[in-house]
């Protein structure tokens, strides 16, 4: 009786606990690896509009390399979306998931618009390069955050979201 019981309730509960743990681990990881690749994507994108407004000189070099980088980092990002990876610290909404075909609409743009930023930087035409870096910003940038990512939110409040159920939280009733 004793075994059968143990079998019957525990042994799902031990599994369950055991696989969930490097599983959340995992997407843990993977959210912060997109932070990540999105902190230096905005980084490049804060570079060179330093250059863009004229706040620094900006020598060709600086916009070849900076430009081609971005690149590099566009052609990545459809791998930092892996699915699941919308559960936890994320603003990364579900709907990525939900309508990949849309979503592959905004990853061509930006691997588009960066590749002819890229091309651009080559002249050394500052004001092209310009209209360019302004173009990604709008179509692919801020097309993706407008539609794909979710306003910021406390930590506090993004869990309770995350956990609650009709408004319980588990394992603290109410607080949800
Ligand atoms: C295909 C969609 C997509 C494109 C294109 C895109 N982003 Fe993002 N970006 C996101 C999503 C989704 C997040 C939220 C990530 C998360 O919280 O897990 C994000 C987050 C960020 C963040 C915050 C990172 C952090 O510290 O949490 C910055 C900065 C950023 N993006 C800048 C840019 C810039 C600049 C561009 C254009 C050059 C760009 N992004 C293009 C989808 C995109």
């Amino acid at each position: 009786m004793k075994v059968s019981l143990l079998r019957i309730f525990i042994l799902p509960f031990v599994i369950l606990v055991l696989g969930a743990g490097p599983a959340l681990a995992q997407e843990e990881g993977a959210i912060k690896y997109r932070k990540a690749v999105m902190k230096a994507v905005g980084g490049h994108m804060g570079a060179m509009a330093g250059i863009v407004k004229g706040k620094v000189k900006g020598s060709q070099k600086e916009m070849e390399a900076l430009s081609h980088a971005m690149r590099e980092l566009a052609s990545i990002t459809p791998l930092i979306f892996p699915e699941g990876s919308d559960f936890g610290e994320t603003r990364a909404l579900e709907v990525i998931w939900q309508k990949p075909k849309e979503f592959k609409k905004v990853l061509d743009a930006f691997l588009a618009e960066a590749t002819k930023l890229a091309e651009i930087s080559h002249s050394g035409d500052k004001q092209a390069f310009g209209a360019q870096f302004k173009a990604m910003g709008k179509n692919a940038c801020g097309a993706c955050h407008k539609n794909f990512r979710g306003k910021k939110k406390n930590s506090l409040a993004q869990l309770r979201s995350t956990y609650s159920i009709g408004g319980t939280c588990f394992g603290r009733p109410g607080v949800g």
